[in-house]
Protein backbone atom coordinates (compact mmCIF):
# COMPACT_ATOMS: atom_id res chain seq x y z
CA UNK A 1 0.00 0.00 0.00
CA UNK A 2 1.47 3.41 -1.31
CA UNK A 3 -0.02 5.37 1.97
CA UNK A 4 0.93 2.97 4.71
CA UNK A 5 4.00 4.94 5.90
CA UNK A 6 2.78 8.42 5.98
CA UNK A 7 -0.90 6.55 7.19
CA UNK A 8 1.74 5.03 10.43
CA UNK A 9 3.34 9.28 10.71
CA UNK A 10 -0.18 10.76 10.40
CA UNK A 11 -1.82 8.49 13.32
CA UNK A 12 1.38 9.04 15.43
CA UNK A 13 0.64 12.60 15.33
CA UNK A 14 -2.66 12.43 15.74
CA UNK A 15 -1.92 10.35 19.17
CA UNK A 16 0.19 12.61 20.21
CA UNK A 17 -2.29 16.20 19.49
CA UNK A 18 -4.68 12.89 22.18
CA UNK A 19 -1.87 13.00 24.94
CA UNK A 20 -1.23 16.97 24.94
CA UNK A 21 -4.90 16.96 25.30
CA UNK A 22 -5.20 18.88 22.03
CA UNK A 23 -7.34 16.48 20.27
CA UNK A 24 -10.52 17.53 19.00
CA UNK A 25 -12.27 14.49 18.49
CA UNK A 26 -14.89 12.53 16.67
CA UNK A 27 -17.89 15.66 15.66
CA UNK A 28 -20.99 15.78 16.65
CA UNK A 29 -23.67 15.39 14.05
CA UNK A 30 -26.66 17.74 13.90
CA UNK A 31 -29.67 15.42 12.27
CA UNK A 32 -32.62 17.77 12.50
CA UNK A 33 -33.78 21.32 14.47
CA UNK A 34 -36.48 21.39 15.88
CA UNK A 35 -39.18 24.54 15.66
CA UNK A 36 -39.55 26.60 19.10
CA UNK A 37 -42.59 25.85 20.73
CA UNK A 38 -44.45 26.60 23.92
CA UNK A 39 -42.02 29.62 25.24
CA UNK A 40 -38.84 27.02 23.98
CA UNK A 41 -36.52 27.90 20.90
CA UNK A 42 -34.68 25.51 18.63
CA UNK A 43 -33.91 22.39 19.89
CA UNK A 44 -30.79 20.15 17.53
CA UNK A 45 -30.78 16.64 17.61
CA UNK A 46 -27.92 15.02 17.39
CA UNK A 47 -26.91 11.26 16.03
CA UNK A 48 -26.74 8.73 18.68
CA UNK A 49 -30.04 10.94 21.15
CA UNK A 50 -32.52 10.40 18.71
CA UNK A 51 -34.94 10.99 21.99
CA UNK A 52 -33.59 14.61 22.92
CA UNK A 53 -33.06 18.26 21.52
CA UNK A 54 -30.22 19.77 22.89
CA UNK A 55 -30.02 23.63 23.56
CA UNK A 56 -27.27 25.20 20.85
CA UNK A 57 -25.11 27.41 23.50
CA UNK A 58 -22.09 27.71 21.22
CA UNK A 59 -23.37 28.98 18.18
CA UNK A 60 -21.88 32.23 16.06
CA UNK A 61 -25.33 32.98 14.84
CA UNK A 62 -26.27 35.50 17.41
CA UNK A 63 -29.46 36.56 15.75
CA UNK A 64 -30.64 33.12 14.55
CA UNK A 65 -30.48 34.53 11.27
CA UNK A 66 -29.04 31.06 10.02
CA UNK A 67 -32.79 29.53 10.58
CA UNK A 68 -35.03 32.94 9.64
CA UNK A 69 -37.19 31.67 6.51
CA UNK A 70 -37.06 34.90 5.05
CA UNK A 71 -33.11 34.16 4.49
CA UNK A 72 -34.26 30.69 3.22
CA UNK A 73 -36.90 31.82 0.58
CA UNK A 74 -34.26 34.43 -0.29
CA UNK A 75 -31.38 31.81 -0.89
CA UNK A 76 -33.92 29.29 -2.77
CA UNK A 77 -35.20 31.49 -4.80
CA UNK A 78 -32.00 33.01 -6.02
CA UNK A 79 -30.61 29.51 -6.83
CA UNK A 80 -33.35 28.45 -9.15
CA UNK A 81 -32.93 31.56 -10.77
CA UNK A 82 -29.06 31.76 -11.51
CA UNK A 83 -28.19 28.01 -10.38
CA UNK A 84 -26.99 26.60 -6.90
CA UNK A 85 -22.93 27.61 -7.79
CA UNK A 86 -20.71 29.97 -9.64
CA UNK A 87 -19.60 28.20 -11.84
CA UNK A 88 -15.80 29.49 -11.98
CA UNK A 89 -14.13 32.10 -10.49
CA UNK A 90 -15.52 35.76 -10.41
CA UNK A 91 -13.33 37.24 -13.32
CA UNK A 92 -13.73 34.08 -15.72
CA UNK A 93 -18.01 35.16 -15.52
CA UNK A 94 -18.51 33.63 -12.29
CA UNK A 95 -19.49 37.18 -11.06
CA UNK A 96 -23.42 37.30 -10.81
CA UNK A 97 -25.93 40.08 -9.66
CA UNK A 98 -26.66 39.26 -6.13
CA UNK A 99 -22.49 39.10 -5.89
CA UNK A 100 -22.36 42.52 -7.20
CA UNK A 101 -25.68 43.59 -5.19
CA UNK A 102 -24.22 42.11 -1.91
CA UNK A 103 -21.02 43.85 -2.00
CA UNK A 104 -22.89 47.20 -2.73
CA UNK A 105 -25.07 46.76 0.30
CA UNK A 106 -21.80 45.99 2.19
CA UNK A 107 -19.98 48.94 1.41
CA UNK A 108 -23.04 51.30 2.73
CA UNK A 109 -23.55 49.58 5.24
CA UNK A 110 -20.01 50.13 6.53
CA UNK A 111 -19.49 53.58 5.07
CA UNK A 112 -16.93 52.85 2.74
CA UNK A 113 -16.26 53.00 -0.70
CA UNK A 114 -15.97 48.64 -2.18
CA UNK A 115 -16.46 45.92 -0.87
CA UNK A 116 -15.40 42.45 -2.33
CA UNK A 117 -16.66 39.00 -1.18
CA UNK A 118 -14.69 35.83 -0.31
CA UNK A 119 -15.73 32.53 0.17
CA UNK A 120 -14.74 32.66 3.98
CA UNK A 121 -13.53 35.25 6.15
CA UNK A 122 -10.88 32.97 6.91
CA UNK A 123 -9.65 33.53 3.20
CA UNK A 124 -10.60 37.07 3.37
CA UNK A 125 -8.05 37.55 5.98
CA UNK A 126 -5.21 35.70 4.05
CA UNK A 127 -6.20 37.40 1.23
CA UNK A 128 -5.78 40.99 1.92
CA UNK A 129 -3.15 41.10 4.38
CA UNK A 130 -0.86 38.58 2.66
CA UNK A 131 -0.66 41.22 -0.42
CA UNK A 132 -0.58 43.89 1.40
CA UNK A 133 2.73 43.17 3.03
CA UNK A 134 5.27 43.95 0.96
CA UNK A 135 9.31 43.82 1.66
CA UNK A 136 8.96 47.13 3.23
CA UNK A 137 6.13 46.88 5.38
CA UNK A 138 5.97 46.02 8.95
CA UNK A 139 2.84 44.59 10.48
CA UNK A 140 1.79 45.45 14.16
CA UNK A 141 -0.48 43.00 15.57
CA UNK A 142 -2.35 41.53 19.08
CA UNK A 143 -0.95 38.67 20.72
CA UNK A 144 -4.68 37.01 20.67
CA UNK A 145 -5.20 37.42 17.11
CA UNK A 146 -7.26 34.78 15.15
CA UNK A 147 -5.53 32.26 13.37
CA UNK A 148 -6.32 33.34 10.68
CA UNK A 149 -4.73 36.69 11.23
CA UNK A 150 -1.28 34.77 11.90
CA UNK A 151 -1.63 32.64 9.32
CA UNK A 152 -2.29 35.62 6.37
CA UNK A 153 1.35 36.72 8.53
CA UNK A 154 3.09 33.36 7.69
CA UNK A 155 1.93 33.04 4.05
CA UNK A 156 3.67 36.83 3.41
CA UNK A 157 6.88 35.38 5.05
CA UNK A 158 7.29 38.32 7.47
CA UNK A 159 10.63 37.68 8.62
CA UNK A 160 10.98 38.36 12.28
CA UNK A 161 12.03 41.85 12.29
CA UNK A 162 9.39 42.88 10.03
CA UNK A 163 6.58 42.01 12.71
CA UNK A 164 5.97 43.26 16.39
CA UNK A 165 3.30 41.29 18.32
CA UNK A 166 2.12 43.55 21.08
CA UNK A 167 0.30 42.76 24.42
CA UNK A 168 -3.30 41.64 24.04
CA UNK A 169 -5.37 45.36 23.96
CA UNK A 170 -2.07 47.33 24.91
CA UNK A 171 -2.16 50.24 23.17
CA UNK A 172 1.25 51.57 24.88
CA UNK A 173 3.10 48.49 23.78
CA UNK A 174 1.45 49.26 20.57
CA UNK A 175 2.85 52.35 20.21
CA UNK A 176 6.32 51.33 21.32
CA UNK A 177 5.91 48.78 18.14
CA UNK A 178 5.41 52.26 15.49
CA UNK A 179 8.27 53.86 17.35
CA UNK A 180 10.45 50.87 16.18
CA UNK A 181 8.84 51.02 12.69
CA UNK A 182 9.78 54.62 12.97
CA UNK A 183 13.37 53.87 13.45
CA UNK A 184 13.07 51.26 10.30
CA UNK A 185 11.62 53.91 8.01
CA UNK A 186 14.42 56.27 8.95
CA UNK A 187 17.16 53.65 7.60
CA UNK A 188 15.34 53.13 4.84
CA UNK A 189 13.97 50.21 6.00
CA UNK A 190 10.06 50.93 6.22
CA UNK A 191 7.73 52.47 4.15
CA UNK A 192 4.12 51.11 5.34
CA UNK A 193 2.96 49.90 8.33
CA UNK A 194 -0.22 47.92 8.87
CA UNK A 195 -1.64 47.37 11.95
CA UNK A 196 -4.09 44.33 12.18
CA UNK A 197 -6.55 43.04 15.18
CA UNK A 198 -9.67 41.36 16.02
CA UNK A 199 -12.69 43.39 16.77
CA UNK A 200 -13.86 41.09 19.07
CA UNK A 201 -12.35 38.61 20.03
CA UNK A 202 -13.57 35.03 19.83
CA UNK A 203 -12.26 33.47 22.57
CA UNK A 204 -12.68 36.08 25.85
CA UNK A 205 -15.73 38.39 24.00
CA UNK A 206 -13.60 41.59 24.92
CA UNK A 207 -12.47 43.87 22.17
CA UNK A 208 -10.04 46.50 20.60
CA UNK A 209 -10.06 50.22 21.01
CA UNK A 210 -10.41 50.83 17.36
CA UNK A 211 -10.99 54.27 18.01
CA UNK A 212 -7.68 55.06 20.31
CA UNK A 213 -5.67 52.58 17.48
CA UNK A 214 -6.73 54.67 14.60
CA UNK A 215 -5.77 57.69 16.66
CA UNK A 216 -2.16 56.20 16.80
CA UNK A 217 -2.43 55.49 13.24
CA UNK A 218 -3.25 58.78 12.23
CA UNK A 219 -0.21 60.36 14.40
CA UNK A 220 2.51 58.12 12.87
CA UNK A 221 0.97 58.25 9.42
CA UNK A 222 3.46 60.84 7.92
CA UNK A 223 6.92 59.32 9.44
CA UNK A 224 5.85 56.28 6.44
CA UNK A 225 6.01 56.65 2.27
CA UNK A 226 2.93 54.58 2.29
CA UNK A 227 1.40 55.39 6.06
CA UNK A 228 -0.11 53.57 8.80
CA UNK A 229 -3.00 51.31 7.58
CA UNK A 230 -5.37 49.86 10.35
CA UNK A 231 -7.21 46.24 9.47
CA UNK A 232 -9.64 45.17 11.60
CA UNK A 233 -11.22 41.85 11.45
CA UNK A 234 -14.61 41.99 13.08
CA UNK A 235 -16.00 38.84 12.70
CA UNK A 236 -17.66 38.21 16.21
CA UNK A 237 -18.58 41.75 15.96
CA UNK A 238 -20.17 42.65 12.89
CA UNK A 239 -24.24 42.14 13.12
CA UNK A 240 -23.59 40.88 16.95
CA UNK A 241 -22.29 44.31 18.84
CA UNK A 242 -23.27 47.82 18.97
CA UNK A 243 -27.14 49.84 18.34
CA UNK A 244 -27.68 48.83 14.67
CA UNK A 245 -25.09 46.27 14.29
CA UNK A 246 -22.11 47.69 12.70
CA UNK A 247 -19.85 46.29 15.51
CA UNK A 248 -16.59 47.29 17.04
CA UNK A 249 -16.34 50.15 15.49
CA UNK A 250 -19.83 51.12 16.27
CA UNK A 251 -19.06 50.52 20.01
CA UNK A 252 -15.72 52.49 20.06
CA UNK A 253 -16.94 54.79 17.79
CA UNK A 254 -13.95 54.27 16.11
CA UNK A 255 -13.10 53.32 12.19
CA UNK A 256 -10.11 51.57 10.54
CA UNK A 257 -9.28 51.74 6.89
CA UNK A 258 -9.49 48.23 6.26
CA UNK A 259 -12.89 46.06 7.62
CA UNK A 260 -12.68 42.16 6.84
CA UNK A 261 -15.93 40.38 8.41
CA UNK A 262 -17.39 37.19 8.14
CA UNK A 263 -21.34 36.54 6.48
CA UNK A 264 -21.32 33.04 8.70
CA UNK A 265 -21.93 34.26 12.07
CA UNK A 266 -24.01 36.71 13.09
CA UNK A 267 -25.37 37.69 9.24
CA UNK A 268 -26.36 33.64 9.35
CA UNK A 269 -24.97 32.63 6.47
CA UNK A 270 -21.84 31.68 4.82
CA UNK A 271 -18.76 33.56 2.72
CA UNK A 272 -16.53 36.76 4.18
CA UNK A 273 -15.91 40.08 2.84
CA UNK A 274 -13.33 43.07 3.02
CA UNK A 275 -14.36 46.55 2.57
CA UNK A 276 -12.14 49.91 1.89
CA UNK A 277 -11.73 52.50 0.03
CA UNK A 278 -11.65 51.63 -4.36
CA UNK A 279 -8.42 51.61 -4.55
CA UNK A 280 -7.62 49.47 -2.23
CA UNK A 281 -10.26 47.04 -3.29
CA UNK A 282 -9.57 47.23 -6.89
CA UNK A 283 -5.73 46.45 -6.08
CA UNK A 284 -6.87 43.00 -4.54
CA UNK A 285 -9.66 42.13 -7.06
CA UNK A 286 -6.53 42.16 -9.31
CA UNK A 287 -3.64 40.16 -6.89
CA UNK A 288 -5.38 38.27 -3.97
CA UNK A 289 -5.22 34.60 -4.34
CA UNK A 290 -7.81 33.84 -2.60
CA UNK A 291 -10.38 36.11 -4.79
CA UNK A 292 -8.83 35.37 -8.36
CA UNK A 293 -8.39 31.56 -7.95
CA UNK A 294 -11.03 30.83 -6.19
CA UNK A 295 -15.12 30.49 -6.42
CA UNK A 296 -17.00 33.11 -4.89
CA UNK A 297 -19.72 31.89 -2.70
CA UNK A 298 -23.08 30.75 -4.28
CA UNK A 299 -25.40 33.53 -5.97
CA UNK A 300 -28.05 32.06 -3.64
CA UNK A 301 -25.79 32.49 -0.53
CA UNK A 302 -25.30 36.40 -1.76
CA UNK A 303 -28.99 36.74 -2.51
CA UNK A 304 -29.40 35.67 1.67
CA UNK A 305 -26.71 37.75 3.05
CA UNK A 306 -28.22 40.40 1.29
CA UNK A 307 -31.30 40.04 2.48
CA UNK A 308 -29.74 39.31 6.00
CA UNK A 309 -28.32 42.68 6.36
CA UNK A 310 -31.61 44.39 5.03
CA UNK A 311 -33.44 42.74 7.90
CA UNK A 312 -30.63 44.12 10.35
CA UNK A 313 -31.52 47.43 9.29
CA UNK A 314 -35.17 46.96 9.49
CA UNK A 315 -37.42 47.19 12.50
CA UNK A 316 -37.35 43.54 13.04
CA UNK A 317 -33.76 43.81 12.85
CA UNK A 318 -33.59 46.29 15.56
CA UNK A 319 -35.90 44.49 17.59
CA UNK A 320 -33.58 41.21 17.39
CA UNK A 321 -30.15 42.93 18.38
CA UNK A 322 -32.33 44.53 21.16
CA UNK A 323 -33.39 40.82 22.31
CA UNK A 324 -29.76 39.56 21.68
CA UNK A 325 -28.60 42.51 24.34
CA UNK A 326 -31.38 41.56 26.87
CA UNK A 327 -30.34 37.92 26.36
CA UNK A 328 -26.77 38.59 27.48
CA UNK A 329 -27.67 40.75 29.62
CA UNK A 330 -29.65 37.76 31.46
CA UNK A 331 -26.99 35.14 31.26
CA UNK A 332 -24.18 37.20 32.49
CA UNK A 333 -26.03 38.57 35.53
CA UNK A 334 -27.19 34.80 36.05
CA UNK A 335 -24.22 33.31 35.61
CA UNK A 336 -22.43 36.18 37.95
CA UNK A 337 -25.04 35.56 40.09
CA UNK A 338 -24.54 32.03 40.72
CA UNK A 339 -20.58 32.45 41.93
CA UNK A 340 -19.40 31.66 38.37
CA UNK A 341 -16.35 33.97 37.31
CA UNK A 342 -16.36 35.27 33.69
CA UNK A 343 -14.74 37.72 31.37
CA UNK A 344 -16.78 40.94 31.69
CA UNK A 345 -18.10 42.52 28.73
CA UNK A 346 -21.40 43.18 26.98
CA UNK A 347 -20.74 40.91 23.94
CA UNK A 348 -22.90 37.80 23.81
CA UNK A 349 -19.34 35.47 24.18
CA UNK A 350 -19.74 34.32 27.90
CA UNK A 351 -16.74 33.16 28.55
CA UNK A 352 -16.89 30.92 32.01
CA UNK A 353 -13.52 30.76 33.46
CA UNK A 354 -13.19 27.19 35.45
CA UNK A 355 -9.59 27.37 35.41
CA UNK A 356 -8.83 23.60 35.95
CA UNK A 357 -8.67 21.49 32.78
CA UNK A 358 -10.22 18.07 34.48
CA UNK A 359 -13.50 19.87 35.83
CA UNK A 360 -13.77 22.08 32.58
CA UNK A 361 -13.99 18.55 31.12
CA UNK A 362 -16.93 17.35 33.69
CA UNK A 363 -18.62 20.45 33.08
CA UNK A 364 -18.91 20.07 29.59
CA UNK A 365 -20.13 16.66 30.16
CA UNK A 366 -22.77 16.89 32.88
CA UNK A 367 -23.81 20.03 30.73
CA UNK A 368 -24.48 17.63 27.86
CA UNK A 369 -26.55 15.15 29.97
CA UNK A 370 -28.55 18.05 30.54
CA UNK A 371 -28.91 18.62 26.93
CA UNK A 372 -26.96 21.91 26.42
CA UNK A 373 -24.14 22.43 24.04
CA UNK A 374 -20.96 24.21 24.69
CA UNK A 375 -17.00 23.99 24.21
CA UNK A 376 -14.55 23.75 26.44
CA UNK A 377 -11.30 24.99 26.03
CA UNK A 378 -8.15 23.47 28.27
CA UNK A 379 -4.48 23.40 28.06
CA UNK A 380 -2.61 23.97 25.68
CA UNK A 381 -5.44 25.52 23.68
CA UNK A 382 -5.28 28.39 26.48
CA UNK A 383 -2.84 28.89 29.10
CA UNK A 384 -2.78 26.98 32.33
CA UNK A 385 -4.87 27.93 35.02
CA UNK A 386 -7.49 30.09 32.10
CA UNK A 387 -9.32 26.85 31.59
CA UNK A 388 -12.84 28.11 30.37
CA UNK A 389 -16.23 27.03 28.89
CA UNK A 390 -17.47 29.40 26.26
CA UNK A 391 -20.63 30.18 25.72
CA UNK A 392 -22.74 31.98 23.18
CA UNK A 393 -25.86 34.27 23.99
CA UNK A 394 -28.64 34.30 21.01
CA UNK A 395 -31.27 36.35 19.97
CA UNK A 396 -33.13 32.82 19.13
CA UNK A 397 -32.89 31.60 22.73
CA UNK A 398 -36.01 32.45 24.92
CA UNK A 399 -35.82 33.21 28.60
CA UNK A 400 -36.94 30.00 29.32
CA UNK A 401 -34.26 28.40 27.40
CA UNK A 402 -31.45 30.78 29.50
CA UNK A 403 -33.33 30.25 32.35
CA UNK A 404 -32.99 26.36 31.89
CA UNK A 405 -29.74 26.50 31.51
CA UNK A 406 -28.99 28.54 34.20
CA UNK A 407 -30.94 26.55 36.44
CA UNK A 408 -28.45 23.55 35.55
CA UNK A 409 -25.71 25.42 35.90
CA UNK A 410 -26.54 26.33 39.72
CA UNK A 411 -26.93 22.70 40.50
CA UNK A 412 -23.93 21.54 38.43
CA UNK A 413 -21.87 24.17 40.34
CA UNK A 414 -20.37 21.87 42.98
CA UNK A 415 -18.65 20.63 40.09
CA UNK A 416 -16.27 23.64 40.15
CA UNK A 417 -15.79 23.55 43.93
C1 LIG B 1 -12.05 36.40 14.41
C2 LIG B 1 -12.43 35.40 13.37
N1 LIG B 1 -12.07 35.61 12.09
C3 LIG B 1 -12.37 34.75 11.11
C4 LIG B 1 -13.07 33.59 11.39
C5 LIG B 1 -13.38 32.66 10.26
O1 LIG B 1 -14.64 32.97 9.69
P1 LIG B 1 -15.12 32.14 8.43
O2 LIG B 1 -15.81 30.93 8.96
O3 LIG B 1 -16.01 33.04 7.65
O4 LIG B 1 -13.88 31.79 7.66
C6 LIG B 1 -13.46 33.31 12.69
C7 LIG B 1 -14.20 32.08 12.98
O5 LIG B 1 -13.97 31.34 13.85
C8 LIG B 1 -13.14 34.23 13.72
O6 LIG B 1 -13.46 33.98 14.99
Amino acid sequence: MPLSNLNRVLMESIKLLEEEGRLKGKERVITKVEKPKQGSGFRYFLEGHPDRGFIKMDSNSYLGLNLDPELAKAEHSSSLKFGVGPGAVRFIDGTFLPHVQLEKALAEFHSKEACMIFSSAYAAVCGVLAPLLTEKSIVLSDELNHNCIINAIRLAKVPKERKFIYRHLDCSHLREGLDYCLKQAKLGECERVIIVTDGVFSMRGDYADLRRIQALAEEYNDGFKHGVITMVDDSHGVGAYGATGRGTTEVTKGDVDILVATLGKALGVNGGYVTSSKSVVAYLRETSPFYVYSNPITPGEASAALKALNLLSSDKGKELLERLASNTKLFKQGVKAIGYEIIEGEHPIVPLLVRDTKKTKLLVRALFEKGILVVGLTYPVVPKGEETIRFQVSAAHTKADLEYVLNVLKELRYIIE
